[in-house]
Order: structure tokens, then C-alpha cells, then sequence
């Protein structure tokens, strides 16, 4: 089965702010375009070397249930005609391998395919073979591996990274630099999934967490932030969790929003409310799903809100963030169904804040500083009620830790943004400013959270901090 979508974008330059064309003046590009798309392309190549001219970036793995994957694959600047191969690894081997149907990805286009009738909790491989235009001959594109969703109790291990910021400014190449280098260190240690808390991009051409100004910009960030992760996402299926700087913010004014949503589920394939048992939102913002003995659920913080949460706007309050009422009921919902032994919760920020000063706590700082603040409350209520463990946040760009009546708010550090908040913003006594990423290691009767800082994109890189969650055996 192949599924299609397709970025489209206007050729209008509707900010005063930034135009496309001063985009293209910053990442050094193509002055003076006009034709939408080849920005796109120019600027992707620019951030990193290609390996494939058929490809613009590695291709992107996503929802991974028990029997099937999604592969997503952007093109380069030819039209190709794509097939994929894949089957079972069994001692380092693929014994027969399927084939999916071919289909065409047009230049600088986007598709998915879903590999199906596959096996839960197995180790398959792929291959991405590409026909360019014209010729008779396929050519291997690409290749990858995943492990398909685990059903039974063994350990298994997952990565968690956050605010990586990516813009497609030359000012911000640090950022690409320090998600790469974070990418390919969280590869070395081959994770069964990779999740992203959010400000995973920068909306970067209206104001601070501004709404996008242009459909095409929503296309490059993403495409971007993909040339971050590079081989990552080829070989780990990765969820995203929206933060405030997705450009989807309940506040944003929703034509816009819409581009931002519209550009995210082109590039990135998030789970619906269709892919597993445990549902969730259409719009792929928020969802859930038990890998082995572990439920995660996915929370959009930033979506649902009736106030405006800008930073200095004075307007939203600390205790008036909300989940709104179809995702509160649905989180309630899914942690009383679940009997997995291990429960997480991943979101941007608390549904409240409880920072240094009255700004932060209004912008959602603080982490388990808020547990009885506003709707956290409830959220607290609930994660006690029903055994969560460990709710994963990002937004304060640090690492840190604050256990709540026995469940932990774990901040899990930043992968490229520039700014580390100290204890004036966030209220946090011990908290690491190292960027890196949090790598957890889910056991049977234990669940070990890590720290790790990055320091090359070829090694596990440093681990700073380490706790443990002990529970005898069910
Ligand atoms: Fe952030």
C-alpha cells in the first residue's frame, strides 16, 4: 500500500520580517528564487553532505506497530520510480526478502510506504531501490533496520531528545552541528525508538514562538531537522511530541497553524488515532502506545489552551494551561485500561509552570516544581492513581530530576538549543546544562534513566547522571 503526501506553498512573501528571499540571503543560497522548492533543496544541501543524489534526506521510520512500519522518503531534484525491499535478520542474514510495489516520488517530493506482514519484536532490514528517469536499471538508494513492536516482557532500550531549535540560519548551524553529533552518538547505541519532546524546530521569521509566515518554511525546518538526524531515523522509528515552537500553538491563528501541522505530518509519520489500540488525535499531536511491558503516552501541551502563553504577554497564567478536555479524558482513558507494568508520560512541559519568577511559571517552567499547580494537579492525581513512573518533559534546556510523591519529572536535557535555563528561570537547585540526550534502559523489575552528553557523533558519549526505578517482579 502507498500512501502520498505532498508539501505545497505559496509563492507569496507575506512577513516584512523575514521573506523567503531573506532566507535564502542567510543560508547563502540561490538568491533571488522564485521557484518554490529549489530553496528548499539548496538549503537542505547545504547542511550536510548527501549520500544519495535520488535522496534528499535518509529515509524516516515511523509508526511501528507489531506487523507493519512507515517509511518516509523526500526525493531529490529528479522524479524517481521507488521500490522497497525488506525482511527477517536471522544471524546477520536476510534469508528472503519482500518487495513492495513500486511507486513514483516527483522531484523535491515527498511519500510514505508501509512495509507490512511483518512480525512483532523482530529485527528486520530494508533496502530502498530507485529508478531515475529514464533509465532501466534500479540502483540501491538506501538502506536501514528496525526492530518491529515488542510484545513480550524482554529489555529494550529507547532515546529521548528535546529542543534542538533547528532553524535553517547560518547563525544556527551550531544547533544542526550538536543534533548531529547527539544523532549519531544515540545510533552507536542502537535504541528500539527515539522520541522528541518538542521545539524539535524554530518557527524563526515572526516573534518569539511565532506562528509561520510562509507554507514553504514549515517544509525546510523539518527537512532540516531531518538532515540532523541523519542515519538515525533510518534505523530507529522516532515519535515527535509538539513543543511551542512547532508553529502549532493554540494561540498561533489556525491558516497558519495549519501549514506548521500540514508541513509535520508530510515529513515526520506520527501515529494517528487508527494505529494502535491506545488511539489518540487525528492530527497526530497526541497518541499512545505499549512497547513490551511499557505504556508511553504522547501529550500535545501547547495545542489546546484558551489563553495566550507567549513569553511576556502576561496574558496566559501558570495555572491556566490545559490539555483541553478530549485529551484529558483520553490520557484517563488509557492509564485505566493499561496493566503494563511501566508507565511513561512525554510532553513538551508540565500543564503548568512553576519556575524562578512569575514570567517562567506563566511560559510553563519549573518541571515537578508545578505537580500542584492548575491542571498538573489533575495530571499528578492521575499518575498516582494509576502507577506512572515517569513523566518526560524538555522546554527548560537542562537535565534535571525532581521526584513527586514516588513518580519522577524527568527534564531531559537539549539537543542544539543555544540557551540553558539556570535556577533564576526554572527554579531548579542540581540540573546538568550539558547539551546531550536521555537514554533508558527498560527491564523487567527496573527502569534506569541516563543522562548522556554527545561529544562525538561516533561514540555512546558521557554519561552524567543515572537513576533507577526498582520494582520486585509482578
Ligand atoms: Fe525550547
Amino acid at each position: 500500500m502507498v500512501k502520498v503526501k505532498k508539501t505545497k506553498g505559496s509563492l507569496e512573501f507575506m512577513s516584512k520580517k523575514a521573506t523567503r528571499r531573506d532566507v535564502l540571503k542567510y543560508t547563502g543560497l540561490f538568491m533571488g528564487s522564485t521557484v518554490l522548492g529549489d530553496g528548499l533543496l539548496n538549503s537542505a544541501k547545504a547542511f550536510a553532505e548527501d549520500r544519495s543524489s535520488f535522496l534528499l534526506v535518509p529515509p524516516f521510520l515511523g509508526r511501528p506497530t507489531q506487523e507493519s512500519i512507515t517509511v518516509n522518503l523526500v526525493a531529490g531534484d529528479q522524479e524517481i520510480v521507488c521500490h522497497l525491499k525488506y525482511g527477517k535478520v536471522t544471524e546477520s542474514k536476510v534469508a528472503s526478502w519482500q518487495k513492495t510495489e513500486d511507486f513514483i516520488i516527483k522531484a523535491k517530493g515527498v511519500e510514505e510506504t508501509v512495509l507490512s506482514h511483518l512480525a512483532p519484536g523482530t529485527h528486520y532490514k530494508y533496502q530502498v531501490f530507485v529508478l531515475p528517469g529514464g533509465s532501466s536499471a534500479s540502483q540501491l538508494a538506501d538502506t536501514g533496520s528496525f526492530r518491529t513492536q515488542r510484545i513480550d516482557h524482554e529489555p529494550f532500550d529507547f532515546a529521548v531528545i528535546s529542543d534542538s531549535h533547528i532553524t535553517p540560519l547560518k547563525r544556527d548551524f551550531n544547533r544542526f552541528d550538536v543534533l548531529r553529533r547527539a544523532s549519531g552518538s544515540i545510533s552507536v547505541r542502537k535504541p528500539e525508538f527515539l522520541m522528541m519532546l518538542g521545539d524539535n524546530i524554530q518557527t524563526f521569521s515572526s516573534y518569539h514562538g511565532g506562528h509561520l509566515t510562509d507554507p514553504e518554511f514549515g517544509s525546510w525546518l523539518y527537512l532540516v531537522m531531518r538532515k540532523g538526524l541523519g542515519d538515525l531515523v533510518s534505523s530507529t522509528p522516532a515519535f515527535l511530541v509538539n513543543g511551542n515552537w512547532e508553529g502549532e500553538n493554540s494561540w498561533h491563528p489556525e491558516k497558519e497553524r495549519g501549514w506548521a501541522r500540514q508541513a509535520r505530518m508530510a515529513f515526520i509519520p506520527n501515529p494517528d488515532n487508527t494505529t494502535y489500540p491506545e488511539g489518540g488525535s487525528a492530527e497526530e499531536d497526541f497518541y499512545g502506545f505499549t512497547w513490551g511491558n511499557a505504556l508511553c503516552l504522547v501529550l500535545n501541551v501547547t495545542g489546546y489552551n484558551s489563553s495566550d502563553h507567549r513569553l511576556n504577554t502576561l496574558k496566559g497564567r501558570a495555572d491556566d494551561w490545559t490539555l483541553g478536555k478530549k485529551q484529558r479524558d483520553w490520557l484517563h482513558g488509557q492509564l485505566s485500561l493499561s496493566d503494563a507494568k511501566w508507565k511513561f508520560l512525554f510532553m513538551h512541559h508540565t500543564v503548568a509552570g512553576k519556575g524562578g519568577d512569575e514570567i517562567n511559571s506563566r511560559y510553563g517552567r519549573g518541571g515537578g516544581r508545578a505537580f500542584n499547580v492548575g491542571e498538573q494537579s489533575r495530571l499528578q492525581d492521575m499518575m498516582k492513581e494509576f502507577g506512572v513512573q515517569i513523566l518526560f518533559y524538555g522546554h527548560d534546556h537542562v537535565f534535571t530530576d525532581i521526584m513527586v510523591e514516588n513518580i519522577h519529572y524527568t527534564c531531559v536535557g537539549s539537543a542544539g538549543a543555544p540557551w540553558k535555563f539556570d535556577t533564576n528561570d526554572t527554579g531548579y537547585k542540581k540540573y546538568w546544562t550539558q547539551s546531550g540526550y536521555t537514554w533508558v534502559e527498560v527491564k523487567k523489575d527496573s527502569v534506569k534513566v541516563s543522562f548522556v552528553k554527545a561529544n562525538s557523533k561516533n561514540t555512546e558519549g558521557e554519561i552524567l547522571h543515572t537513576y533507577e526505578i526498582t520494582e520486585n517482579a509482578a
